[in-house]
């Protein structure tokens, strides 16, 4: 199917012309989320860089100062913006103009772009304003019974990494800060006026002003019997530090979570919570690699998988993308939160979902944009001229075709002033409708009010002023919409476990509270939850380590709907499941890993060993078997692009077999048992199927211990980088567009003065390890341009590189919101790089994108496009 895309020519133009602004006014995510020339380079150790003994005097900057002399000694210009020495990161974040010099310097181990991260948006938010009785979350996971056990985290620390903490809220008592409160530290990072770009202004109070820090704090620790709502943290005894890293709108990026991740290990808390993220889908972003280093010293990392589910699959977030880390895919929660309609007629009520009633006194009259309830695209198109005046009526609109906001400018346009939009699929949800008042009813209501409006009937709704009504929500316990979908580029299995995020109902600063969906609300779910195994397994760094495991291996397998004829969701959206914390806890059979790394096929790691051990006290006997998952059909062959979620499915399982599918273990006991795996067969591995599932041991005491596995039927190293389809814009890309946004075509002069310059304009299928621009002589030919799609000739070398102008590191892939994600790169001051001038003269610009797991030194691993050329003359810009 073919992207709802009609932009012309022209509105294009508009849109690149605003473009011009500069690339920070953009969305597009593989370049606009970085700080430019910004590095943090990793350095070896300074018992290493002195172990040659020259006799100078240690100091813990002593790989630092090597470092700067060898730059000094290169003629490298650079800033120091940030220094960190601890056994967790030796490490230094300079301004510079050369990369690729830094990158082969000796005692360089890393160097990794400063990446900015979003603030943590809610996918949808609900402000509460009345009472509603009875917790939810706490059944289907297990903690209502552990904390009927009496354990509540008591004496677990948990770091909450976010936008701060009202700790005077109601729920959060003993309520202050500092020690003898429930909030007993912490420290705000960066100030209100934090935006993510500008320099942070730390002060000893990290006071919420954003709301989700508070929120995401309730979701781990209000306290019992704290609230009219029933709220109860998931470890509502733990105590609790504030490190607030987001001003009170924007971003944050690298250098600031990384500080706060160490002043939170310096706090010795057991536990970190990280709210937060942006796509990637790499591993190696500097926080994640910090993050995982803590995750290895046993403090157990809890990082939201992301909200970009609709993205579809390879888009994981980082800094979630961490290995050890504990990524938290979202759940919807087994209620939700309705308000009602009531009909003149004595039908109904019609339920919506929403906290607030519509604000609408009186009885009100309807009117249905079509007759009929199969409309696709129910008013998409401006509404027909014998349509009247809409103010009077509630406006019945089918959902599909458009998006809610275009539907409702469309009736508005007629004078609309309310709307319920019923549902094409079953369900209830909160729509995205802008300024609009409206509201989702399902499908059935629908039809019955377009059925009465049809007939004549003298049907009125009202809506009565009241508080929302719990009701059993019909996609509770599945995997939420927005729920983001691994794997990440390394093959990791992303996310980790899942836990209710969709719908949960929390603390905001002031003393409210309000309902919120995220992976930013599973994730402190599963801190809370950490905190409890830790004070029911002793608080120690190894009970730490063990965690992710026992999460994983004792989680609930989630179906892709509740049929049980229906195949269990990917792994790649619900990790190994949902959590089960009563079972992590209680569990006498233990495992000694928490999942299984198949690799694509071109690194395919067929066998593994799995350890039991039965920590109970009677002999138990185990039967091993293999529970497949639905295999994600990532790519779409017809457009050699990823599907949008929910990613299709295909039924055809890997096989496994064992060595050994029975066995008994006496108390304390351990076993090993041998897996070996095969891809599903028949799959088309240009639609990289990603395959998954679950090694199961039942043992004859009831326990099912459950291993993910997680492998790919294709090889990464095929993934084409390089959108150079025409499926999101009217034209092939990539392209140069010329000063007033057009496609250039033939050869053009660029004097860069009064926006005279040209941009690039490019979309990615897949992330690149590593992305260049550099201009060639205007008579370089290269034999590949975006017409050949099948790039592996090696023909860069007889083609000289004059000077390099973007040089970028893991860039994650384009999604499908043509609107916004695209890398667009003006090239606005006639210098490259390395800030030296280009001299006038003709060139072209070579685009190159690094395949995944090529070899960079190889030329053939490197996708391409040569541009037309491009003339820099008149320049006036001095270096
Ligand atoms: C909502 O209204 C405000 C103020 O009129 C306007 O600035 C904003 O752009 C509108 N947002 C949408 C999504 O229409
Ligand atoms: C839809 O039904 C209404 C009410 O019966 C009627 O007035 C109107 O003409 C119908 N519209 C069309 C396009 O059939
Ligand atoms: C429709 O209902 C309104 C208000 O209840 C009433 O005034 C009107 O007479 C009714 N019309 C018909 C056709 O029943
Ligand atoms: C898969 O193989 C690639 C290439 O060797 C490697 O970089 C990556 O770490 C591997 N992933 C796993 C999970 O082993
Ligand atoms: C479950 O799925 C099967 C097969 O798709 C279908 O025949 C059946 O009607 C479904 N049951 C329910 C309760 O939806
Ligand atoms: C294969 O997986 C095992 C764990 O089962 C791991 O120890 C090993 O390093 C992996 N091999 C490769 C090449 O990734
Ligand atoms: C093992 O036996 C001891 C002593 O009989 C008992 O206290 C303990 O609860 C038992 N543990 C389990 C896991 O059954
Ligand atoms: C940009 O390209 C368009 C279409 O080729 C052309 O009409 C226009 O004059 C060009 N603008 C500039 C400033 O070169
Ligand atoms: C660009 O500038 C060069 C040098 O001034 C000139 O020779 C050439 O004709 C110009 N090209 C175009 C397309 O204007
Ligand atoms: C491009 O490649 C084709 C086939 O690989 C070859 O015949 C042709 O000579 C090449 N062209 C150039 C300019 O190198």
């Amino acid at each position: 199917m073919r992207a709802h895309f009609a932009l012309s020519v022209l509105s294009f133009s508009s849109l690149v012309s605003a473009a011009f602004r500069g690339i920070e006014g953009l969305k597009g995510h593989s370049t606009s989320n970085i700080l430019p020339n910004t590095y943090i380079v990793e350095l070896e150790s300074a018992a290493d860089v002195n172990s040659f003994g020259n006799g100078e005097k240690r100091s813990i900057f002593a790989a630092h100062d090597a470092f700067y002399r060898s730059l000094k000694r290169r003629d490298v210009d650079f800033d120091v913006r940030k220094e960190w020495s601890s056994d967790v990161l030796t490490a230094v974040s300079v301004s510079l103009n050369n990369l690729s010099e830094v990158m082969t310097m000796p005692g360089v181990l890393a160097v990794h772009p400063v990446r900015l991260y979003d603030m943590p948006r809610p996918a949808k938010v609900q402000a509460l304003d009345d009472t509603i009785p009875v917790y939810t979350p706490h059944i289907p996971t297990g903690v209502q019974r552990v904390h009927e056990e009496g354990i509540l985290g008591e004496g677990v620390k948990v770091a909450v990494i976010d936008t701060g903490i009202d700790y005077n809220h109601p729920v959060l008592g003993p309520q202050g800060f500092g020690p003898g409160h429930k909030v007993i530290g912490g420290y705000d990072l960066v100030g209100d006026a934090y935006t993510g770009r500008n320099t942070p202004v730390p002060d000893d109070d990290p006071m919420d002003c954003a709301n989700h820090g508070t929120h995401v704090a309730g979701i781990i620790g209000a306290n019992v019997g704290s609230n009219p709502y029933g709220i109860v943290g998931a470890a509502p005894s733990a105590s609790l530090y504030a490190f607030r890293i987001f001003g009170c709108t924007g971003f944050t990026q690298d250098e600031v979570i990384i500080d706060a991740l160490l002043l939170a290990r310096d706090a010795n808390v057991d536990v970190m919570n990280l709210s937060l993220g942006g796509a990637s889908g790499w591993s190696s972003s500097p926080s994640s690699v910090v993050a995982s280093r803590l995750a290895e010293k046993g403090i157990v990392m809890c990082i939201a998988a992301g909200n970009d589910g609709d993205v579809g699959a390879w888009y994981s977030s980082s800094p979630a993308s961490g290995t050890d880390i504990i990524t938290g895919g979202s759940t919807d929660n087994t209620v939700q939160y309705l308000q009602r309609a009531i009909v003149s007629t004595g039908y109904g009520p019609i339920y919506y979902n929403a906290f607030e009633s519509i604000p609408l006194n009186g009885s009100w009259p309807i009117y249905a944009t079509s007759n009929t309830t199969t409309e696709a695209a129910d008013a998409c198109e401006p509404l027909p001229d014998s349509t009247p005046d809409l103010s009077p009526y509630v406006v019945i609109i089918r959902r599909g075709g458009c998006t809610f906001v275009e539907k409702l400018d469309n009736a508005a346009a007629k004078g609309m002033k309310v709307a319920l939009i019923y549902n094409n699929a079953p369900g209830l949800l909160a729509p995205s409708v802008g300024n609009y008042t409206a509201e989702l009813i399902s499908a059935t209501d629908g039809a019955y009010l377009v059925q009465q409006f049809v007939a004549g009937t003298n049907l009125t709704l009202t809506f009565p002023q009241e508080p929302a009504q719990e009701v059993p929500n019909e996609a509770g316990g599945l995997m939420s919409d927005f729920s983001s979908y691994g794997p990440n580029y390394d093959m990791l299995l992303k996310p980790s476990v899942s836990a209710p995020g969709g719908g949960i109902v929390s603390s905001i600063p002031n003393a409210k509270y309000a309902v919120f969906s995220g992976t930013s609300m599973a994730t402190p779910y599963l801190a809370g939850s950490a905190a409890l195994v830790l004070q029911a397994h002793g608080i120690s760094p190894d009970t730490g380590r063990k965690i992710r495991t026992l999460f994983e291996t004792t989680a609930a397998f989630i179906g892709v709907t509740h049929n049980e004829t229906a195949p269990y969701e990917t792994l790649i959206k619900q990790g190994s499941g949902l959590v089960q914390v009563h079972s992590a806890i209680h569990y006498q059979t233990v495992v000694d890993r928490a999942e299984i790394l198949l690799n694509d096929t071109a690194h395919f790691n067929q066998t593994h060993s799995i350890g039991f051990t039965n920590t109970g006290n009677a002999t138990l006997q185990y039967t091993i078997g293999h529970t497949p998952a639905g295999t994600a059909i990532t790519y779409d062959t017809s457009i050699a692009l990823t599907f949008t979620g929910p990613v299709p499915l295909s039924e055809a399982p890997a096989s496994v077999s064992f060595f050994q599918s029975t066995f008994s273990l006496d108390p304390g006991a351990s076993a090993q048992i041998t897996a070996s795996f095969t891809p599903p067969a028949g799959l088309d591995p240009a639609s990289f199927p990603v395959y998954s599932g679950w090694v199961t041991a039942t043992a004859s005491n009831g326990e099912i211990l459950a291993i993910p596995y997680v492998g790919l039927a294709a090889s990464v190293i095929d993934m084409k980088i390089l959108d150079y389809s025409d499926f999101y814009f009217p034209f092939p890309t990539p392209v140069i567009l010329n000063a007033t946004g057009y496609v250039q075509i033939e050869p053009t002069n660029y004097t860069f003065a009064d926006k005279d310059f040209p941009a690039f304009l490019w979309r990615q299928a897949a992330g690149s390890p590593r992305v260049t621009l550099d201009l060639v002589a205007a008579d370089a030919v290269i034999n590949t341009t975006y017409s050949k799609r099948d790039l592996t000739s090696g023909e860069y070398a007889g083609v000289p590189i004059i000077g390099t102008l973007l040089d970028y590191e893991y860039s994650s892939r384009s999604s499908a919101d043509s609107e916004t994600d695209f890398n667009l790169i003006p090239w606005n001051a006639n210098v490259f790089l390395n800030k030296t001038k280009v001299p006038d003269g003709a060139y072209k610009v070579l685009l190159r994108a690094l395949k995944i797991t090529a070899d960079p030194a190889d030329e053939a691993s490197y996708e391409s496009y040569l541009s037309p050329v491009i003339g820099v003359a008149n320049s006036t810009t001095s270096t």
